[in-house]
């Protein structure tokens, strides 16, 4: 229904209601200032039951926003991480990051096309021409704001139409509650994860190519072996997680070629186990010169000294390498004789 299709009786009285700089062309300036328009009545300005309709409409597109947030908090604390849904023609895809996406997509659309709808709809639509003036704080001015203002919250029939006003701010005030539950994904804290490691006591040094427990017979003077934490297998769930922090390097030296008296007594006839990752920013370390005992990184050159406690004698890395105490255990194996003292890898030294 267009304001063409009201009875002629119903319309505003008639009025001029072009406005706006009308002037005519002269010699200074040769094109005509038509001004504005005539300002043409809505459905709903005529109509109360049209204004009605579209306050309902504005209302329901609000509620559907709640109820849309509402989805969005019900999904996240409902639905498993793990679990899929087909959608067409997607495939197969995440049903929490599907249900998230959807219901939040729909509460924001529904903010957003309501007030819009209201605007279009229910506020004042009358065009205004504001003549440009010296920008400048003048009192005047300010009090023109203020009953701009006034007139604009006026116009908005903010007061008049308490169910958009009322349904509104449930909507912006139940929004932000979607950013808030996402909080919860900062956590849990790391606790002591980061100071502890997969070894302990008694673990076997497990060949991190054959998957075989190793022995010292395995190990030869100048070799350089990678090993990992007996029971830790490759397909286990935060393997990666695990191996980050677990990771050893083992190399053979003649004991009388150690240095540190420390590094002797923890190793076991001159096989020192060291954290395989590097102490600058946990770069895995796979370079080793025999003749020197020096590791090398890949990643930015830090060289460690491990005849010498693994001391960094090059590069950016700020600490030696953690040293694993080891051990041979009753049947001849190499094992753990605890955790690493300290936390392996980069920065937490700093936080440690
Ligand atoms: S990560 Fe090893 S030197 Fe940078």
């Amino acid at each position: 229904m267009s304001s063409q299709d009201i009875p002629e009786e119903n319309l505003p009285a008639a009025q001029d209601t072009s406005h706006g700089a009308v002037k005519p062309a002269d010699e200074q300036n040769p094109f005509a200032d038509p001004g504005l328009p005539p300002h043409e009545p809505r459905v709903q300005d005529i109509d109360e039951r049209a204004a009605k309709r579209s306050e309902r409409t504005v209302a329901l597109l609000f509620t559907v926003s709640m109820l849309a947030t509402v989805g969005f908090i019900a999904s996240y604390v409902t639905i498993p991480v793990d679990k899929s849904v087909y959608v067409w023609p997607i495939g197969h895809i995440s049903a929490l990051n599907f249900a998230l996406g959807m219901t939040l997509g729909l509460a924001l659309f529904c903010i957003g096309a309501g007030a819009v709808h209201w605007a279009r709809t229910l506020m004042s639509d009358h065009e205004l021409a504001d003549e440009r003036h010296p920008i400048e704080a003048a009192p005047d001015v300010r009090a023109k704001v203020m009953d701009d203002f006034r007139q604009g919250a006026k116009e908005s029939v903010l007061g008049r139409r308490k169910l958009i006003r009322n349904t509104m701010f449930g909507a912006l005030a139940l929004f932000p509650l979607s950013g808030v539950v996402l909080l919860r994904d900062l956590g849990p804290l790391p606790g002591t994860k980061l100071r502890h490691t997969l070894w302990s006591r008694g673990k076997l040094l497990v060949n991190m190519n054959t998957n075989e427990p190793l022995r010292p017979s395995d190990l030869i003077v100048g070799s350089l072996t990678f090993a990992k934490p007996e029971g830790l297998e490759e397909h286990d769930h935060g393997f990666q997680t695990e191996i980050a922090k677990a990771a050893l390097m083992l190399v053979r030296i003649k004991p009388d070629d150690i240095k540190d008296r420390r590094a002797l007594e923890w190793s076991h006839e001159g096989i020192l186990a060291y954290s395989k990752i590097c102490t600058h920013v946990g770069c895995p370390i796979s370079l080793y010169e025999q003749q020197t005992h020096h590791a090398l990184c890949p990643c930015h050159q830090s060289t460690f000294d491990l005849s010498d406690g693994a001391k960094v004698i090059f590069g950016p890395a700020g600490h030696p390498l953690p040293q694993l105490r080891i051990g041979v255990n009753d049947e001849g194996y190499l094992e753990a004789l605890g955790d690493f003292d300290e936390p392996v890898g980069p920065a937490f030294w700093e936080r440690g």
